[in-house]
């Protein structure tokens, strides 16, 4: 048995909600740990996981929602569920109702005496600064140490309306500007001495490079639809862990490239506002899910790869979304990748057609062990063929002729379908024990091999893909049938296959006059005061009867 059986998950309040088993029922995995979802293009990413989970969900969320569709379908129920929904949307590419749109600016929610004054800058600066390749850390941790130092220097002005990121650029963009604000920074010890690190890294021999990479990170704050969804706060992000809040970060695709920073950011911050502890000092509050849908554009976020484990202190689960296998590797390595699945309780593939991603799935479903074989097949008895040609003979002893051409009759008859019997059975176990040796073969070869995974969860007969593999943590995988939103109710169960109403009649008749035949017989071999034959002709009819109204059909196994 390859797949567990997946009705033993059903779905829960509060659980990670994957599909529907083979009776439609909901299946669910209730767990405070990260889940992982590797799906194709178009395969039901957003249909089929992220909108569902978000109708369903009773919890904090934050959503990267690239085309919006989730932020549309689930912003008004999740409303209704009492959570203060805020669509950022710099571009207004969603069709959410204004009273959901929100802007957010994370330099709102910085205090220049808090003791983690600089650490929360970094935070934002990290999240500004988009790292691909390790190799260019030192040109990445410049362009950091002149951002911070610039944010620290914008907070350390003291004017609310120009404290954000746009006057942060507004800096870096102009020379001249950014020539005074340096030389001020350089005695300056705000913010806990960033920003005297900003000058110091910007007159090094390097400083060019630095300030040219910072230019470069920051370059996306220029947009008008950034600007504006950034230059001041309708919420705060330390709601979702204190209050009972919902963030969709919409951003079209063909933005994603340009403005990945955008993203990066709001991931960057809700992790620190949920590792940060409450007013209250408490490490947990509200549990949080970040459903972080085209994972890849985030690029490499060291606080996820390095405190991933951590996170589920806080209340925070992530559910990374990716296209590919490779995607995760090209971010965090092998070595990266592999923690990635060992901090997701969940494991969740669909639609995926690239060999890297199918050879993965097939390692990890594992491969057939002796337990998984069944035992071989018994060897059929030999048939005692004397029992009817005894009928026969014993009949032969009558002085009634009709009655001795019956019973030769009878009796050679149901010795020949004994023997049809026997041969139909010793057929059975020679097609068992072929299957036996097949199955014996399959022992230490992968349970689905890449090309039978490519076929399982492929989008075939659907909009989306047929099958989901599950891999649960500790537990052996699940086949899930993926349960798109727009599919409301649950799919009534297929029917079971019903025998031709011509073929039923015909084996009613047919049990019925056996079963009086072996009433003759028997009133022919015991003394019986009753007529045997009506008798056992009106059982045959009953259960022909019962097989119809309850199986749909009659058979005679
Ligand atoms: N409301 C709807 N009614 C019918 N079909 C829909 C609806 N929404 C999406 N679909 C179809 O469901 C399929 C999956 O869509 P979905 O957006 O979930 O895919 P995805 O995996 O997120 O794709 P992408 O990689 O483009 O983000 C698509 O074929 C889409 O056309
Ligand atoms: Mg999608």
């Amino acid at each position: 048995m390859i797949w567990s059986d997946s009705s033993q998950y059903p779905y829960e309040e509060g659980s990670l909600f994957l599909g529907l088993d083979e009776n439609n029922n909901e299946v669910g995995i209730k767990t405070e740990r990260h889940a992982l979802t590797i799906a194709g293009a178009g395969a039901g990413k957003g249909a089929a996981v992220i909108i569902p989970n978000l109708l369903k969900w009773p919890h904090n969320a934050l959503v990267i929602d690239p085309k919006g569709e989730a932020a549309e379908a689930t912003a008004q129920t999740r409303a209704d569920m009492g959570q203060a929904v805020h669509v950022v949307d710099p571009f207004g590419s969603s069709r959410v109702d204004d009273k959901f749109r929100a802007s957010y600016n994370p330099l709102d929610d910085l205090d220049p005496d808090s003791l983690t004054i600089r650490e929360d800058i970094e935070t934002i600066a990290d999240g500004i600064v988009m790292r691909g390749d390790a190799q260019a850390s030192h040109w990445d941790d410049g362009a950091q140490a002149i951002i911070s130092g610039l944010i620290a220097y914008v907070v350390s002005l003291g004017v609310p309306e120009i404290c954000n990121l746009i006057t942060v650029r507004q800096f870096l963009a102009d020379e001249d500007k950014l020539a005074e604000a340096m030389h001020e920074m350089k005695n300056l010890d705000a913010c806990a001495g960033l920003c005297r690190e900003a000058f110091n890294a910007a007159s090094a021999q390097e400083g060019r490079y630095f300030v040219s990479n910072a230019q470069k990170n920051t370059r996306w704050l220029d947009s008008r639809g950034m600007a504006k969804a950034l230059a001041s706060s309708s919420f705060s992000l330390a709601d979702l862990k204190t209050g009972r809040a919902s963030v969709y970060l919409v951003l079209p695709a063909n933005y994603l490239g340009q403005h990945g920073r955008f993203l990066r950011l709001f991931v960057r911050c809700g992790i620190e506002a949920m590792a940060r502890k409450s007013p209250a000092h408490d490490l947990r509050g509200q549990q949080c899910l970040f459903l972080l849908d085209e994972f890849f554009s985030l690029g490499y976020i060291d606080e996820i790869a390095k405190a991933a484990g951590l996170m589920r202190g806080y209340g925070l689960q992530l559910w990374p979304i990716l296209q590919d296998l490779g995607q995760l590797i090209t971010l965090y390595g092998r070595e990266g990748s592999e923690t990635f699945f060992a901090n997701a309780d969940v494991h969740q593939f669909f639609g995926n057609t690239d060999q890297l991603t199918l050879e993965q799935i097939s390692t990890r479903v594992g491969v057939t062990d002796l337990s998984e074989i069944p035992l071989p097949p018994t060897p059929p008895t030999a048939p005692t063929s004397g029992f009817y040609q005894g009928i026969g003979a014993v009949a032969s002893k009558s002085k009634n002729t009709s009655t001795k051409v019956l019973g030769a009759a009878v009796g050679g008859a149901m010795s020949m379908t004994q023997q049809i019997a026997a041969n139909r059975a010793q057929q059975r176990y020679q097609e068992e024990m072929n299957e036996y040796q097949r199955d014996m073969a399959r022992h230490g070869r992968p349970r689905v091999a890449p090309d039978e995974v490519a076929l399982l969860v492929q989008k075939k007969k659907d909009v989306v893909a047929d099958n989901m593999i599950c891999l649960v943590y500790g537990r052996e995988p699940l086949l899930i049938k993926l349960a798109p939103y727009f599919r409301t109710g649950k799919t009534v169960s297929p029917e079971p296959p019903r025998q031709p109403f011509a073929l039923t009649v015909i084996m009613w008749v047919f049990i019925t006059l056996l079963s009086s035949i072996a009433g003759w017989i028997a009133q022919m071999v015991m003394p019986v005061n009753f007529n045997a034959a009506i008798a056992f002709g009106a059982i045959g009819f009953l259960y022909g009867l019962w097989s119809y109204l309850t199986r749909g059909g009659v058979w005679l196994e």
